[in-house]
């Protein structure tokens, strides 16, 4: 069966109170339809995709279509006055061509829909001719009078109430046919009945046709309020945080690194030593420059490119770009020495960048990968912190940015987020500790070879010292 998705992204956003409507509203870089279509685009159960957009928007939906790369997209149509005009629309869009298809409806300010719950409505939709999705509601729903509402009618059980997301998905006939019934009820274009989603309409006027429940999820939130724009972002933020790629084999490392350049940057000691040894040990050349090795300091950019041109000049290519170099000053910002202020920035914020500004001509060239490291003090600054954890909250946030950047490029960017590791740079700042209470440099190095040699990009990779994967190694 042919399965057509239509984006439902014809409303103006009212709640929300902005000049545009709300599907076109950025959430992590990119207009929440663009999130939206981009699932629907790359699910492998959905042929076709159509998109009903606010008059007077269209030129806009179809750019983001073009910038998603959205080859699934056969026809944006402008969207109607109400959900259900829009809805009514792309029903005769997709009639026109097809006459027998499975239709999802989907609301665009819904990003956060996945592969699981399409691919369930699609199956669902094999026994079944409507189909529903939902999720059981945490809140005690209650039923108040018709009158102002501040009277409570009915209190129904809870076990029996579901909170309705979409998509909605129905045998294409199944859905005209519903909507025919409708439109020749007179309570129905009088708009007396109350008809915010289309099950309720094959409900009331095909009442013979099951409508089953698909489990929903608690992130396929629909963004409604202001708020909601804030709750969005955080939970992007947290689905780029991703758990280390399953650990390869020997095999694997060596067939992915051998004849391929690494450069590493702070590799003298610590994570980026260990990392240097291992890849050499995998068949990669590797060139690993620090302040104490070669004298290259990762704030001056004619020292970052001279490594850069060296690798590239020796090997003919740069397809790794790792840089470990980091310095950990604590204390008051109040009573921290200006001249440490400067040099745990550039290090820490400048070097990034300027390595990230270096390496993209080579990375393009290789479609590598660029690899940076954060700490786990980077989700929320605390006391003595300051300048440290600033900086590697600004190392997340440029990964994503870079990750969104480069894409076109082919080029990849992560960063690695070790909890509690055993290097020098600890050990200076904080003095010897237990063993069994920090990572081992040389696991934190296994794991950033795996996201290395894996798919990822624009990642924030947890490595935790419980995690299975990285004691056992
Ligand atoms: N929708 C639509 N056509 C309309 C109205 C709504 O396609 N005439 C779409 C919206 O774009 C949205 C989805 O239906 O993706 C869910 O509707 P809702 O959250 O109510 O969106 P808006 O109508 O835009 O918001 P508001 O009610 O605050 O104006």
């Amino acid at each position: 069966m042919h399965n057509v998705a239509v984006v439902l992204a014809g409303g103006t956003g009212q709640r929300m109170g902005l000049e545009i409507p709300k599907q076109l509203v950025k959430i992590a870089g990119k207009p929440i339809m663009q999130h939206t279509l981009q699932v629907f685009q790359s699910a492998p159960q959905i042929d076709e995709i159509i998109v009903a957009m606010t008059p007077g928007f269209v030129a806009e939906a179809e750019a983001i279509v073009a910038a998603a790369g959205c080859t699934k997209v056969t026809n944006v149509i402008e969207g109607g006055a109400t959900r259900t005009e829009t809805t009514m629309r792309a029903i005769e869009t997709v009639s026109a061509t097809t006459p027998e298809a499975n239709v999802l409806f989907h609301d665009a300010v819904r990003p956060f829909i996945d592969h699981r719950v399409i691919e369930d409505c699609v199956k669902a939709l094999e026994r079944y001719e409507a189909v529903d999705v939902a999720i059981p509601s945490a809140d005690t729903i209650i039923k108040v009078d018709d009158y102002g509402g501040t009277v409570i009618k009915d209190v129904p059980r809870r076990d029996l109430l579901r909170r309705g997301q979409t998509p909605q998905c129905f045998r294409l006939p199944t859905i005209r046919e519903a909507y025919r019934l409708a439109l020749a009820d007179p309570d129905f274009t009088g708009g007396k009945v109350s008809a915010t989603d289309d099950c309720s309409v094959v409900l009331r006027y095909l009442p013979d046709v099951a409508i089953v429940v698909v489990p929903g999820s608690e992130q396929n939130m629909k963004v409604t309020h202001p708020v909601d724009v804030f709750l969005a972002d955080k939970l992007f933020q947290l689905s780029s945080q991703a758990p280390p790629p399953p650990p390869g084999t020997e095999k694997d490392y060596t067939s992915s690194l051998s004849g391929k350049t690494v450069v590493i940057f702070g590799g003298s000691q610590g994570i980026g030593a260990d990392i240097a040894t291992l890849a050499r040990s995998f068949g990669a050349q590797v060139y690993s420059f620090s302040r104490s090795e070669t004298g290259t300091h990762v704030e001056s950019s004619p020292d970052i490119e001279a490594a850069l041109a060296k690798a590239h000049g020796e090997t003919g290519r740069v397809d790794y770009v790792v840089n470990t170099a980091g310095v950990l000053h604590t204390g008051r910002l109040d009573e921290i020495d200006d001249a440490i202020v400067e040099e745990s920035l550039r290090i820490n914020y400048l070097g990034p960048l300027k390595i990230a500004r270096a390496a993209i001509g080579y990375l393009r060239e290789s479609k590598g990968q660029l690899l940076l490291y954060t700490s786990s003090s980077y989700t929320r600054g605390r006391a003595g912190y300051s300048l440290y954890s600033s900086a590697k909250a600004a190392t997340v946030n440029l990964t994503q940015a870079l990750a969104d950047e480069w894409a076109e490029d082919g080029v990849r960017v992560n960063c690695i987020n070790p909890e509690r590791t055993a290097t020098p740079m600890r050990t200076r700042a904080f003095g010897e500790e237990p063993a069994d209470t920090l990572l081992s440099s040389h696991d934190v190095a296994l794991t950033s070879i795996d996201v290395l040699i894996s798919e990822l990009t624009g990642h924030t990779v947890d490595i935790r010292r419980h995690d299975p994967t990285a004691v056992s190694r």
